[in-house]
C-alpha cells in the first residue's frame, strides 16, 4: 500500500516539476518582478478567491511594491507605491493604455464599444473626446452648473418634506442613490427617474432598488473564468448567465429611454436646445449613421450611467458615514459652511471655492475608501520595465491604490480620518505626487473626476448645511468596506435627520 502511495506521489512530482521549474527559473532568468511560488496550471489563481484586496496588500508588503502573479497563464502585475504608479502612467502610459478582454467585457460593454472598457485606439479616442467635450470639460461643466444646483435643491427639498418638521430615521443609501440616478438621468435624458413625491417612499425606494439591480451589480470585472476558460464552458457559478441577464436588462432600459425620447418627436433643433446627451447623440446619428449606430449610442449612455452613479454615490455615503463617526469634523465643516454661505441661500457651485475644508473632507474620504481600490484593469501592449524589472507584453496591470493611500511610509497616521492633512498639502503636484489617485492617472484616468467631485461636494455640503445628523447605530467602518476587486459595495447607511431650526424658512421656500 505504502509502495503504491510513493509510486503515485513520485509520478505526481515528476509531472508538476516542469511547471515549477519553468516558472521559478524563468522568472529569475527573465528578471521578472518578485512573486510567490505558483501552482501548476492555475498559477496564483487561488489568491483571487477570498478577499483579493487584502490578500494582494499583504503580498505586496512581503514581496515589494512591484509584484508579479500568474492567474492561469495570464501574467498580472500589481503595483503599490507612488514611484511605481508614476512609472506605469508616465513612461509606460501608452503601453498600459489597453484594457484586457474578459467575460464581463464580452457581455457588458456592447461589444467593447463602451469606451470605459474599449481597447486603446480610434474608437476609444473619438468617444472619450465626445463625452469630454459635451459633458465633462470645464467649459461644459460651466454650462451645466445650473442642472447640478437644481438637482441639489430638489434633493434637499424632498428630504425636508420627508422629515415633515421632525426628526426622522432616513435610509441615506437610498436617498443618495436617488440623487445620483436622478442627476445622471437628467444629464443623459433630461428627466428624473424618481419623482420628488416618490423619493424616500415605497415607489421611489422600489425604483432605486430596481436601478441598482441593473447598474450597480455585484459582478466582478475579472473572475476565474477569464483565466481558466474551461470554467467558462462549464458555466462556473452561473456567472455568464447572470451577465447575460444584466446585459438584457440594461439594453431594455436604454432602449426605453431612447424610444421615449424619440416618441416625444422633438425636432433636431429643440433636441439640441434641450442640452441632453441623448439629444446630442441622436443629432450625431442623423449626420453620421454608420458610425453612431444604435449600439454605440447605447454604449455611451451606459458608460455615463455606470461610471457616474455608483462611484459618486458610494463616495458620498462614505463621506457621510465618516462624518457621523467623527462629529468634530462634522462641526468644523458646518462652521465653515455657516460662515461662508450662511442661511440665506442653499449652497451652490459658485460657493465651492470658498469651502476648502469641504474639499479636504472629500479628499480624505477618497483616500480612506476609494470606490475603485484597484483602479480598472489595464493591459500592456508591449514589453516594458517597471521598478527595474521586466514586464512582458499582454500583462494585466492592477494598481493597488488602497495600499498606497494607507501606506504608513506615505501617510502619517494613515488609518485616521484627518481631513486637515490636506490643508498643508495644497500646491503638491499631480495626484499629490501619486499618493492620492482615486481617479487613476494618465490617459485612461477618470474623465468625470471634476463632475463627480462637484456633485459630491454639493450634495454633502447641502446635507450638512440644512440638517442635523445623528448616527442610527454604532458600526465598524472597516467591516463595511468589503474587499471586492472592482467597485466597492457599501453596507446601507441609516441616520437620524432633523431640519436645522434656522433653516426651516429657507427650506420651506425652496
Ligand atoms: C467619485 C467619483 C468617481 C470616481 C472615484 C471615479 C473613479 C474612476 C476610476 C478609478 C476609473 C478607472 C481609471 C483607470 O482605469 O486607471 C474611472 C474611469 C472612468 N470614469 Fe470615473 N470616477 C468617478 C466619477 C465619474 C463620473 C461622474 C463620470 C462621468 C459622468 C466618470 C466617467 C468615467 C469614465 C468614462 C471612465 C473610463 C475612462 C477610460 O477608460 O478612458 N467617472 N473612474
Amino acid at each position: 500500500m505504502e509502495n503504491q502511495y510513493n509510486y503515485y506521489l513520485t509520478i505526481f512530482l515528476v509531472l508538476i516539476f516542469p511547471f515549477f521549474y519553468k516558472y521559478f527559473f524563468n522568472s529569475r532568468r527573465n528578471n521578472l518582478p518578485p512573486s510567490p511560488l505558483a501552482f501548476p496550471i492555475i498559477g496564483h489563481l487561488y489568491l483571487l478567491k477570498n478577499k483579493p484586496l487584502s490578500t494582494l496588500t499583504s503580498l505586496s508588503a512581503k514581496y515589494g511594491p512591484v509584484l508579479y502573479l500568474r492567474y492561469g497563464s495570464i501574467p498580472v502585475l500589481i503595483v503599490s507605491s507612488p514611484s511605481a504608479v508614476e512609472e506605469c502612467f508616465t513612461k509606460n502610459d501608452i503601453i498600459f493604455a489597453n484594457r484586457p478582454r474578459t467575460m464581463a467585457g464580452d457581455w457588458l460593454t456592447f461589444n467593447y464599444t463602451a469606451y470605459i472598457w474599449a481597447p486603446y485606439g480610434q474608437l476609444w479616442k473619438i468617444l472619450r473626446r465626445l463625452t469630454v467635450m459635451e459633458l465633462l470639460s470645464s467649459n461644459s461643466l460651466q454650462k451645466t452648473s445650473n442642472v447640478r444646483d437644481q438637482e441639489v435643491v430638489n434633493f434637499t427639498r424632498s428630504l425636508f418634506k420627508f422629515c415633515n418638521g421632525r426628526s426622522r430615521n432616513v435610509d441615506l443609501t437610498n436617498w443618495i442613490c436617488t440623487f445620483s440616478f436622478n442627476l445622471m438621468n437628467k444629464i443623459v435624458a433630461g428627466r428624473h427617474l424618481v419623482s420628488e413625491e416618490d423619493a424616500g417612499m415605497g415607489k421611489g425606494i422600489a425604483m432605486i432598488e430596481r436601478l441598482k439591480g441593473i447598474f450597480i451589480v455585484d459582478l466582478p470585472v475579472l473572475n476565474m473564468c477569464d483565466f481558466l476558460p474551461l470554467l467558462r464552458w462549464i458555466g462556473y457559478k452561473g456567472l455568464e448567465k447572470k451577465m447575460r441577464l444584466v446585459h438584457n436588462q440594461r439594453n431594455e432600459f436604454l432602449n426605453n429611454l431612447l424610444e421615449e425620447f424619440r416618441l416625444e418627436k422633438v425636432s433636431v433643433v429643440n433636441r439640441e436646445k434641450q442640452n441632453t446627451l441623448i439629444g446630442t447623440l441622436l443629432s450625431l446619428q442623423e449626420s453620421e449613421p454608420e458610425f453612431y449606430t444604435e449600439d454605440v449610442i447605447k454604449s455611451i449612455m451606459l458608460v455615463i450611467f455606470i461610471a457616474g452613479t455608483d462611484t459618486s454615490s458610494t463616495s458620498l455615503q462614505w463621506a457621510m458615514r465618516l462624518l457621523l463617526a467623527h462629529p468634530e469634523a462634522l462641526h468644523k465643516l458646518r462652521a465653515e459652511i455657516d460662515s461662508q454661505v450662511g442661511n440665506e441661500h442653499l449652497l451652490n457651485e459658485s460657493d465651492l471655492t470658498k469651502l476648502p475644508y469641504l474639499h479636504s473632507v472629500i479628499n480624505e474620504t477618497l483616500r480612506l475608501y476609494p470606490p475603485v481600490p484597484l483602479l480598472l484593469p489595464h493591459y500592456s501592449s508591449e514589453d516594458c520595465t517597471v521598478g527595474g524589472y521586466n514586464v512582458p507584453k499582454h500583462t494585466i496591470l492592477l494598481v493597488n491604490i488602497w495600499a498606497i493611500q494607507r501606506d504608513p511610509q506615505v501617510w502619517k497616521e494613515p488609518n485616521e480620518f484627518k481631513p486637515e492633512r490636506f490643508e498643508a498639502m495644497e500646491g503638491e503636484k499631480e495626484g499629490f505626487n501619486y499618493k492620492l489617485i482615486p481617479f487613476g492617472m494618465g490617459r485612461r484616468s477618470c474623465p468625470g473626476a471634476t463632475m463627480g467631485t462637484r456633485a459630491i461636494s454639493l450634495a454633502l455640503g447641502a446635507l450638512i448645511q440644512c440638517f442635523d445628523w445623528q448616527s442610527a447605530g454604532e458600526e465598524n467602518l472597516e467591516l463595511s468596506y468589503n474587499s471586492r476587486i472592482n467597485i466597492q459595495k457599501i453596507k446601507s447607511l441609516e441616520a437620524i435627520c432633523t431640519p436645522r431650526s434656522n433653516f426651516v424658512q429657507l427650506l420651506s421656500q425652496l
